[in-house]
């Protein structure tokens, strides 16, 4: 896990400024901005999809840290919850260009719509980065062939489901396999329909297993929101149901959380009867992969994507040129690495949530 500069764990403040920039900064903007001299008059306008999504809100707590340490001014960061509702991100997106914002960060709910957002954004000439969700191809080649002030940043969901695959296979099977049937036996919770990190990452987890020779069944495969209380409501069904697997695989931690406490109910004893995966690296998650319940996670790394997409739109805003793809790599957390990710936890002052 990288260790960055020391991270006060801050709530955003949802700051909500008509005031625009300065009228020296704005000519400044205009002039293509080299010689911008500071950014506490600059307006950035953020649209998470979801407020309280777990991932989103360390997400954009550093974010908003970050921006600051950078120069910008806590009012003049102005952020919108999109109830994991597009409509509702498109009209975010509208009154933040009215109220004249000078760049947009967002994490669309939907990203097969950032072709709106973006010619929204593109014809005030607003620098835009996308987090999180990222666009098509097809979209990205667009803000490449036009020269566009657009930038994804994020991570490849492949590598985090392949990831996970790894983790189990490094248990063993002798391990995995409780009921010794020779049948990788598993329940498979999924975070949204149509969301890429929810179909790499459910992909690449089982044909990682399947390509080193283990044979797998799914004994069930829902849809769990990204969400805690709907992961254990679906794997305390299963489990009624008599479906006992040998592995839970989340496609993130928030879930991984819900079906260990499912787990548990049930009467089980997560990492010994039952094995579970999940993508993040949140604190609580850490924390369970070091008392043994929790098999792994993959660390998505919040710090270093919520710095480039800053950096991203501040490189637009003084006129300099920007990567349109940003990546960032996974690492994975397991009991080999877990006294270094709560080490670096406890340092960055990060809190569950
Ligand atoms: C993923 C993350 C999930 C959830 C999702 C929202 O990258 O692992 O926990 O936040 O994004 O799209």
């Amino acid at each position: 896990m990288k260790k960055v500069v020391a991270c006060c764990c801050m709530v955003a403040t949802l700051a909500f400024s008509l005031v625009g920039c300065s009228d020296k900064t704005r000519s400044e903007l205009k002039n293509g901005a080299a010689e911008l001299s500071s950014y506490s008059d600059v307006k950035i306008g953020v649209c998470i999809y979801q407020l309280d999504d777990n991932f989103m809100s360390l997400f954009r707590d550093e974010l908003v840290r970050y921006l600051l340490s950078q120069g910008f001014s806590e009012d003049n960061i102005i952020i919108y919850g999109s109830d994991n509702n597009q409509a509702v991100q498109l009209s975010q997106v509208e009154d933040l260009l009215g109220e004249d914002v000078d760049a947009l960060i967002i994490n669309p709910v939907n990203a097969s719509v950032a072709h709106t957002i973006t010619d929204m954004a593109t014809q005030k000439s607003v620098p835009l980065v996308y987090i999180n969700r990222e666009p098509s191809g097809d979209e990205e080649n667009r803000w490449v062939d036009n020269d566009y002030k657009v930038t994804y940043v994020g991570c490849d969901a492949r590598q985090s489901g392949i990831y996970q695959g790894e983790i189990l296979l490094e248990l063993g099977m002798d391990k995995l396999d409780v009921n010794k049937n020779d049948v990788l036996e598993y329940y498979m919770i999924e975070g949204a329909p149509e969301n890429v990190d929810a179909g790499f990452r459910t992909m690449y987890s089982v044909s990682t297993l399947q390509n080193a020779g283990i044979e797998t069944k799914c004994l069930l495969d829902e849809v769990g929101n990204w969400d805690r209380m709907t992961a254990e409501n679906i794997t305390s069904k299963g489990l009624d149901q008599n479906l006992v697997p040998d592995v839970i695989i989340c496609n993130n931690d928030a879930m991984a959380l819900g079906a260990i406490e499912a787990v548990r109910n049930a009467g089980l004893k997560p990492g010994e009867d039952v094995f579970i995966v999940g993508v993040d690296a949140l604190p609580e998650a850490v924390s369970e992969i070091k008392n043994g319940s929790l098999c792994g996670s993959v660390f998505n790394d919040f710090i270093l994507q919520s710095h480039e997409a800053a950096d991203a739109c501040i490189r637009y805003l003084k006129g300099e040129s920007c990567e349109h793809f940003i990546g960032c790599d996974y690492v994975k957390v397991t009991r080999d690495n877990v006294d270094d990710a709560l080490k670096a936890i406890e340092e960055l002052g990060i809190e569950g949530n």
